[in-house]
């Protein structure tokens, strides 16, 4: 059967382009054909077969996963473990002469042959960069996610990579935790189409076929919940929450076909994840029936010490296994590392781990790697990498990506967009530290890509208005940061801070050329390593000098567009009343500048929206759409507010983001207005542009219910669609409202429960959505 790879759902030409290129390049360079899936049956005595063969010391070999840095490892470190059996899988490594090397270590020197598993983190992009995640859920687009995340595979998977560590799924309603860019954002129904959407793009039709990787879901489970957003700290989730907001995007990774499971670092609810039994056994595997394997975060299973849970390193390593951890991931060089290594064989002799739960876990390894193909394909064609990582159409994906997970925040005024050989603008002036980063512009996770290929927004700009516009560039201030990045070890550190009298001389050429110029895209936000592992922050200010910088060119009277180049929503509240243009663009990737550009100059039409509450300031976090209703509710006449002292609204809402165009949304009806528990009902809203020009629009469906056994949130997103329109076109969008979009984690009944009830049902562009109506179910008969 033909496999055409990634004929996927980007909007018109630019989908039938890349679709066509891209088959035309797999018809010539790889086989096109997936093999045909072996049966479970097959499967199964291929697995036992070699298990029986297996000694202890064998098995546990194949449950330790080791890092291997390029830049500071030998060979000679990891090679006799290889032939000796000790290592089942090997991370970080991306160099395919060397993957190949180590595979035939393990596949021609070892005594049973069993090949290693490569595993990476691809989470936005692998040579080619994508918007960061949280980025690529403001498109509000899963299929183009889908289509993202696949071409993301097969970069990876041309070097050899075989293996995943994505999609992070963590739900953040906290946005000083760093790791909130990596994720689809605060709400449940989004974030569960965004990680479907990225199984199905990492796997493909099946992970073993041509430029597919296997899919590890992160981290299991309530990571983003981190007390205070402080990065690995305790969290403390209720059932009701746990059920209702933390876990659907798992249980919808699990129903996509996940192959693989990672554990989370920290306490939930007082018992570490990597140790927590009920997630890896109850929620995992006996209530979603969850068949991959599980691998522990980096030293997750050693830290079990560390965290005050497991005695010692062997009381770890069986407090891991028995919960449900089947592979450790050890950075060798750590103490805490290689726990399973060190004590499970001993932990079998003495009868305290069972040899049936050592081979349970084994077998789930080695399936996955029956699975994909490694025991007859261990080797990667090194001669096939360039042409598979220089495919333009990848960057012309990435382009597209970015364009469409922009949010436009404001447009007052219509500034935006300029237009190209606007005889009112023969100069421009790009202003700030992200204006020409092309470190910053790729965001965090950005290893194995050339830095140097990636497009600023200074270069994106130079690039759309040629010679006949003067355009001038001041970084105006330096970031700087408190702390280092643990991350600097593989990226770099930052170039010194700037001296004081650098510090002047800067903000004045900025102030200058802002002066002088007709036009100024101020380029503001965060270096890309202040968000991601181990970059919480205690408030969303704009770091450094940033402030100052936006207070003094806002107020020279000339027209600005704020560009925010970021991995979290950031308090730009001053902005906001200063300043009327601006521009979300995240870290929007290797195509970012000229992406950028695009919207700016209207090549582009900006159609993302918010997947967060926006704060207006730090003092407001958590804060998220779908809370409870309070006795004294926003909508109760004379509310003032939450606090004393600032609007308990936030700046933005979820799902907001303009256009170039307007649209209005009318004709809200359902198609049943009572049907009974278990049973649908249709939804439907005519959508229309009513502006000049074509454009996107997110039609989203929100609902409440109005009484039950437990309170329900004021507002829950349960549908969207992110449609085109013409100007004047109008469509009528569909949704359907049955038992999976009303069912919900009651705590009163301790279990799943659709009740009868009447329900608030709104449609419009984002949670504020204010047309309304209402249907009621009724009990069944
Ligand atoms: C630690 C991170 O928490 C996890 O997300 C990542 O996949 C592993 N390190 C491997 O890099």
């Amino acid at each position: 059967m033909l496999f055409v790879p990634f004929c996927g759902y980007i909007s018109g030409e630019m989908r039938k382009k890349v679709a066509a290129c891209l088959a035309v390049i797999a018809l010539l360079g790889q086989p096109v054909t997936s093999r045909p899936r072996e049966s479970q049956q097959s499967l199964d005595r291929r697995v036992e077969a070699l298990l029986s063969q297996m000694t202890v010391e064998e098995k546990v070999g194949q449950l330790n996963q080791l890092f291997y840095f390029t830049k500071f490892m030998k060979p000679e470190m990891v090679e006799p473990g290889i032939r000796e059996g000790k290592i089942g899988s090997l991370l970080f490594l991306t160099d395919p002469v060397l993957i190949n090397r180590f595979q035939k270590v393990a596949v021609e020197n070892s005594r049973l042959k069993i090949p290693l598993l490569f595993g990476f983190d691809v989470i936005h992009g692998f040579r080619t960069i994508f918007p960061v995640p949280l980025a690529m859920a403001s498109s509000w687009d899963p299929a183009l996610v889908e289509q993202v995340q696949g071409v993301a595979a097969s970069e990876a998977r041309a070097v050899g990579v075989h293996w995943t560590f994505a999609p992070m799924i963590d739900i953040a309603r906290d946005p000083r935790w760093g790791r909130i860019v990596e994720g689809a954002g605060e709400d449940p129904f989004l974030g569960s189409r965004m990680a479907a959407a990225q199984v199905r793009g990492f796997q493909g039709p099946d992970p073993a076929s041509p430029g597919h990787v296997l899919a590890c879901m992160k981290h299991f489970a309530g990571y983003g919940a981190g007390s205070g957003g402080r990065d690995y700290d305790s969290a403390y989730i209720p059932d009701a929450e746990l059920y209702n907001v933390y876990l659907p995007p798992f249980k919808a990774a699990v129903d996509a076909g996940v192959g693989s499971a990672m554990s989370a670092y920290m306490d939930l609810n007082d018992v570490p994840a990597t140790g927590n039994a009920f997630l890896l056994r109850d929620v995992l595997r006996r209530q979603w029936g969850f068949k991959g394997f599980v691998v522990s975060d980096a030293n997750a299973v050693g830290n079990l010490v560390t965290h005050g849970f497991a005695e010692d390193k062997s009381d770890a390593a069986y407090r891991a296994l028995t919960a449900g951890v089947d592979l450790e991931m050890s950075i060798p060089t750590d103490p805490i590392a290689n726990a399973y290594a060190t004590s499970l064989a001993k932990l079998v002799q003495e009868g305290r781990v069972t040899k049936a739960q050592l081979d349970e876990a084994v077998r789930r390894i080695l399936e996955a790697k029956f699975k994909l193909g490694l025991f007859d394909n261990p080797y990667v064609d090194e001669s096939r990498v360039a042409s598979i990582h220089n495919n333009p159409e990848h960057r012309r994906l990435a382009r597209v990506a970015a364009q469409r997970s922009m949010v436009l925040l404001r447009n007052e005024g219509n500034l935006l967009p300029l237009v190209k050989g606007d005889s009112k603008i023969s100069s421009v002036a790009v202003i700030g530290p992200l204006a020409d980063s092309k470190r910053d512009i790729r965001g965090s996770w950005s290893f194995v890509d050339d830095v140097n290929s990636a497009v600023t927004v200074l270069e994106g700009i130079r690039a759309k208005v040629g010679t006949s516009v003067k355009v001038e560039y001041a970084a105006g201030v330096d970031i700087g940061r408190v702390y280092p990045s643990m991350f600097d070890i593989m990226t770099g550190p930052r170039p010194k801070p700037w001296s004081e009298p650098q510090q002047r001389a800067e903000f004045e050429k900025a102030v200058s050329f802002a002066r002088s110029s007709d036009v100024v895209i101020l380029v503001l936000g965060e270096h890309e390593e202040m968000s991601g592992e181990a970059a919480s922050k205690s408030t969303i200010e704009l770091p450094g000098q940033q402030l100052e910088l936006l207070k003094t060119i806002s107020g020279l009277g000339k027209p600005v567009v704020l560009v925010l180049i970021n991995g979290r929503p950031l308090e730009i509240s001053r902005a906001a009343s200063n300043i009327s243009t601006i521009l979300e663009a995240w870290h929007p990737g290797t195509e970012g500048g000229n992406a950028v550009a695009d919207i700016l100059y209207g090549d582009a039409t900006p159609g993302g929206k918010l997947p967060l509450t926006w704060p207006r300031s730090s003092a407001q976090i958590p804060i998220y759409y779908a809370h409870n209703i309070t006795q004294e509710p926003e909508t109760k006449k004379g509310f003032t507010s939450r606090y004393w002292d600032i609007p308990s609204s936030p700046l933005y809402p979820f799902g907001y983001g303009l256009s170039y165009t307007t649209f209005s949304f009318s004709n809200l009806r359902v198609s049943k207005p009572e049907l009974r528990v278990g049973e649908s009902t249709e939804v439907l809203v005519d959508v229309e542009n009513t502006g000049r020009r074509a454009g996107d629009e997110v039609a989203q469906l929100y609902i409440h219910q109005r009484y039950g056994s437990a309170s329900r949130p004021v507002r829950e997103l349960k549908g969207f669609e992110r449609i085109t329109l013409a100007p004047g076109q109008k469509r009528t969008v569909r949704f359907t409202l049955g038992k999976a979009e009303l069912t919900y984690w009651s705590a009163a009944v301790k279990g799943w429960v659709q009740e009868p009830a009447v329900f608030d049902v709104w449609a419009g562009a984002d949670a504020t959505a204010s047309l309304t109506t209402t249907f009621r179910v009724v009990g069944a008969k």
